[in-house]
């Protein structure tokens, strides 16, 4: 997978306002954890509004070469669920393609296992940090060999028997939370992960909903290995993360007023709706509900005058993959915007901060790089340029945002990644206007 090829899209700026309504495609973290989750649960799992694109094929894949039966038909995807000990040895090596998410997750999950398996991704993925995972499931037992002594993938994983561990990660992060949960399922003793800042919860939300006991004492979240999850009926909302790129089209577009349905509304998925709040979004949450344990509700969103804000601290990890399109918002504010504690966003899919200021510039932003994050000058006129997704889904999408706001056409390479989230985003933004 080459996460974006040669597409190239083009976005006709100041083309008018955003008017209509869209569900945005299935949670793709929820999604990943489904795959997962329902296949080493005993019994059928039927998900629902499962998300099909590359990061969470890639993930159904991973199962699959382990011996799940997945199928899709016209009421979902249909897991047939192997219990914990069921997975068998995957005959070849596993590819997580661009996703960090399987990759990760499936770590944590391979290294409880009875057998040997081997992991590999693209050469974006293969850049990025491993060791975040590797270390805490060594301290639990795991034996891992990899480049760089298992910081990057390729990895190849000899299952092992595992004991829990206490652990705090030091950075804040879902996927290590979640690989370590999914390894404590299988280890001996408890396993407890303390978050310094909490981050999205999706994973003991799920073991929740699939019969599993996840304790929640002070800082810590725990669990005893040896529990079995019980298949059942798991609904994907909509995803915020996808979503955020209308919002902020809609904002930023005179006369725009558009309804966002059926959109996953965890409350540490939902710092992107905060923040642009406080910039003087008019955001509305109109009929809210719930879906397996998760709550869902329609956004209602009409456009707004912007004004800079300060963000950083414990709303980063809530809004951690919306600040691209954050730093679009931003650049059509009132005032500087500064970000702050969100050094996470160098080791995405690509560098996110690097990625952000220097394709934006080319726009005409006017945005200064820190270690961190970035500091954005506000109330710029951009000017429709050549611009690259850099092989990144979330750049491409937040760029093509900016190009609706811009004068003239802003041409994006590397389009084709947004099929890793949101595979048909160019044709809905398009019905949009
Ligand atoms: C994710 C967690 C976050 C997020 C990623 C999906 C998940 O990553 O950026 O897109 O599904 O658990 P980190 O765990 O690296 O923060």
């Amino acid at each position: 997978m080459d996460s974006g090829g040669k597409v190239i899209e083009e976005i006709e700026g100041g083309a008018g306002p955003l008017r209509g309504e869209i569900i945005p495609p299935s949670d793709k973290s929820i999604s990943h954890r489904a795959a997962i989750l329902g296949g080493i649960a005993t019994g059928e799992t039927l998900v629902e509004d499962f998300l099909l694109s590359d990061d969470t094929i890639s993930t159904l894949n991973a199962m699959r070469m382990m011996g799940v039966s997945a199928l899709m038909d016209s009421k979902g995807l249909l897991i047939k669920g192997v219990g914990l000990r069921g997975l068998t040895e995957p005959p070849d090596v596993i590819d997580a393609g661009n996703s960090g998410t399987t990759a990760r997750l499936l770590t944590g999950l391979l290294s409880a296992q009875s057998f040997f398996s081997a992991l590999t991704g693209d050469a974006y993925l293969r850049k990025r940090p491993m060791h975040r995972v590797v270390e805490p499931l060594r301290a639990m037992g795991a034996d891992i060999r990899g480049r760089e002594n298992g910081a990057r993938l390729p990895l190849a994983v000899i299952g092992s028997e595992l004991h829990g561990i206490e652990y705090s990660p030091p950075q804040a992060s879902a996927q290590v939370k979640t690989a370590l949960l999914i390894a404590g399922l299988y280890a001996e003793g408890e396993t407890v992960i303390i978050e310094t800042l909490p981050t999205r919860d999706h994973t003991e939300r799920m073991l929740r909903y699939l019969g599993v006991e996840v304790l929640k004492q002070g800082g810590g979240i725990g669990l005893r290995g040896g529990a079995s999850l019980k298949g059942g009926v798991i609904s994907v909302p909509a995803d915020i993360s996808s979503a955020a790129y209308f919002i902020v089209a809609a904002l930023i577009n005179p006369g725009s007023e558009i309804l966002i349905k059926k959109v996953g509304l965890n409350p540490l998925r939902t710092g992107v709706i905060d923040i642009l709040r406080e910039m003087g979004g008019d955001i509305d949450i109109v009929e809210k509900g719930e879906r397996s344990g998760e709550p869902v509700g329609d956004i209602v969103v009409r456009s707004s005058s912007l004004t800079g804000v300060e963000i950083g601290g414990a709303i980063i990890p809530r809004s951690i993959d919306e600040l691209p399109v954050v730093a679009v918002a931003a650049c059509y504010a009132e005032g500087t915007t500064v970000i702050r504690d969100a050094a996470e966003l160098r080791v995405k899919e690509t560098d996110r901060v690097r990625a952000m200021a220097a394709e934006l510039e080319k726009m005409g932003a006017s945005i200064e790089e820190r270690e961190d994050g970035m500091v954005i000058g506000g109330k710029e006129r951009l000017t429709g340029a050549r611009c690259s997704s850099r092989g990144d889904h979330r750049v491409a999408m937040a760029l093509a945002v900016a190009g609706t706001g811009a004068s003239g056409v802003t041409e994006i390479e590397g389009a084709g990644s947004v099929s890793v989230s949101f595979p048909d985003f160019f044709a809905v933004l398009r019905n949009l206007r």
